[in-house]
């Protein structure tokens, strides 16, 4: 399987700026993206107009999160068959930013996993991660595998989907400091192994039927990318503040490349 990496643009951007970031992978793409598979998770407002972008490019569409109903009075949200409708092929769910400032809980992380599997061709990533309080209590598995299985809860364990999994450490994404209050480190790469392994092994265990992927997130860049991206540290990256500068995606896509 080739490395799924997945940029999430967060909130960064204005259209017209996620439209020129767009053009600007659409040409990095033509050289050497064939050995991963990227995804690009624009802000809502710019789904549409980045969708247009990446017609024909080997680049998929995504969004950031989404309701959990199909349709219906529920002002300001999002339903996952519009994502569709719009071209996206992934969804994120459950991220931490979601969690700690929306106050998303595992009930509402699972509903919407759920009603994104309810979408043939729409694939959730089910976010996770644990807290600096609780990796330095070194209760980190436990809480993971908490989250995981709480987030899977509703999908039928015999529903044979593919499953990915973002695992990303609230104390090691780059803008951490919002969250925990301390700047972002990356995990290191063997402590990263060590959750990767126990996450999926968990997934064998719960999810029999399915194909597996557990990514990394948290300050990926192109220097610590390959660090990351391989066997048994991990099958991919979501990368939030380096995917908003097409040169830092760039070394990413080249180093993992092997270029
Ligand atoms: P980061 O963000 O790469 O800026 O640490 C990752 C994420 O929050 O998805």
């Amino acid at each position: 399987m080739k490395p799924l990496i997945i940029a999430n643009w967060k909130m960064k951007l204005l259209p017209q700026e996620q439209e020129r970031l767009a053009r600007a992978f659409v040409a990095m793409a033509k050289n050497g993206q064939d050995t991963v598979s990227l995804v690009v998770c624009p802000s809502f407002e710019s789904i549409g107009a980045v969708g247009r972008i990446f017609k024909g490019s080997p680049i998929a569409l995504g969004a950031q999160d989404c309701f959990w109903e199909e349709s219906g009075a529920y002002t300001g949200e999002v339903a996952p068959r519009a994502l569709k409708k719009l071209g996206c092929s992934y969804v994120l769910i459950g991220h931490s930013e979601r969690r700690v400032f929306l106050g998303e809980t595992d009930e509402i992380v699972a509903k919407k996993v759920a009603a994104a599997y309810g979408i043939p061709g729409l694939q959730p990533i089910l976010c996770i991660g644990e807290s600096s309080a609780i990796r330095s209590s070194a209760a980190h598995l436990d809480f993971l595998k908490k989250q995981l299985t709480a987030g899977l809860r509703l999908v039928p364990r015999t529903k044979r989907v593919p499953v990915v999994v973002a695992y990303e450490p609230l104390w090691a994404i780059s803008t951490a400091a919002q969250l925990v209050g301390t700047r972002g480190k990356p995990i290191t790469a063997d402590d990263c192994g060590e959750v990767y392994n126990f996450l999926k092994k968990i997934l064998v265990r719960i999810r029999p039927a399915s194909a597996t992927a557990v990514l990394y997130g948290g300050s990926v860049d192109g220097g610590n990318a390959l660090s990351f991206v391989r066997p048994g540290i991990a099958d991919g990256a979501l990368v939030g503040g380096a995917s908003v500068h097409a040169n830092e995606m760039k070394k990413i896509i080249h180093t993992l490349s092997g270029q």
